[in-house]
């Protein structure tokens, strides 16, 4: 049998971690003919729409656009170098946005990390649907705000590219590289803190 090229995406089999999170990475390899239904897109929307947020403010807008579209085009425009070469296989790219003020001007604190969870949550529910997500902070805010009617306190954040994960895409020899590179993290030594160490006496 030929060994899987995409296994050591996926953490230890001892972890005990659900498999919709475990087995979840951020591929550039998209299927070109996989087709966004509206219902499945609706889906992943409401996902992020039920998330949760400082005092329920929801300070999030998700600018949607499917492939084929003058509107999809425009946003693959805004993205940064090899981003242009995966992304436009996506079934669709969401750009998604942290509203800044209140109605009153009054600063949303935690818009950002709101928006993070709503994006996260969107992720896992479309993992859970067979379909892969990947993530992008390479893009232009500016050429975002140019083309799209966004409001004066909506900053775009990230770009989300969602699709159906193709493993035979034809990727440049970098980025097949990366594709099937090991995911790796630092150990949970590194980045948790006992509270009974750290509690200063
Ligand atoms: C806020 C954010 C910005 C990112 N920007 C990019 C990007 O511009 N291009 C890209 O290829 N990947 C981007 N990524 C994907 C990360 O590189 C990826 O999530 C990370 O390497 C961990 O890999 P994994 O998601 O497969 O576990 C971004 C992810 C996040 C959360």
């Amino acid at each position: 049998m030929t060994p899987d090229p995409f296994s050591a995406k996926v953490p230890d089999a001892g972890s005990a971690m659900v498999p919709v999170l475990a087995e979840r990475w951020s591929p550039r390899g998209f299927d070109p003919s996989h087709v966004m239904d509206e219902p499945t897109l609706a889906c992943l929307l409401e996902a992020a729409q039920w998330s949760p947020s400082a005092s329920n403010s929801q300070p999030w807008r998700f600018l949607v656009t499917v492939r084929g579209t003058p509107e999809f085009d425009a946003v693959v425009r805004s993205l940064a170098g090899a981003n242009q070469v995966w992304a436009p296989h996506a079934s669709c790219l969401i750009v998604a946005c942290r509203v800044m003020s209140d109605d009153r001007g009054g600063l949303l604190r935690w818009s950002a990390y709101d928006l993070g969870q709503a994006v996260a949550c969107l992720t896992v529910q479309a993992e859970s649907l067979g379909l892969s997500v990947h993530q992008m902070g390479g893009f232009s805010v500016e050429a975002i705000h140019e083309d799209f009617d966004l409001g004066a306190s909506v900053e775009p954040l990230v770009v989300v590219a969602v699709g159906r994960f193709d493993p035979d895409a034809d990727l440049p020899e970098d980025l097949r590289e990366r594709e099937s590179a090991p995911r790796d993290r630092r150990a949970l030594s590194e980045i948790v803190v006992d509270g009974r160490e750290a509690l200063r006496s």
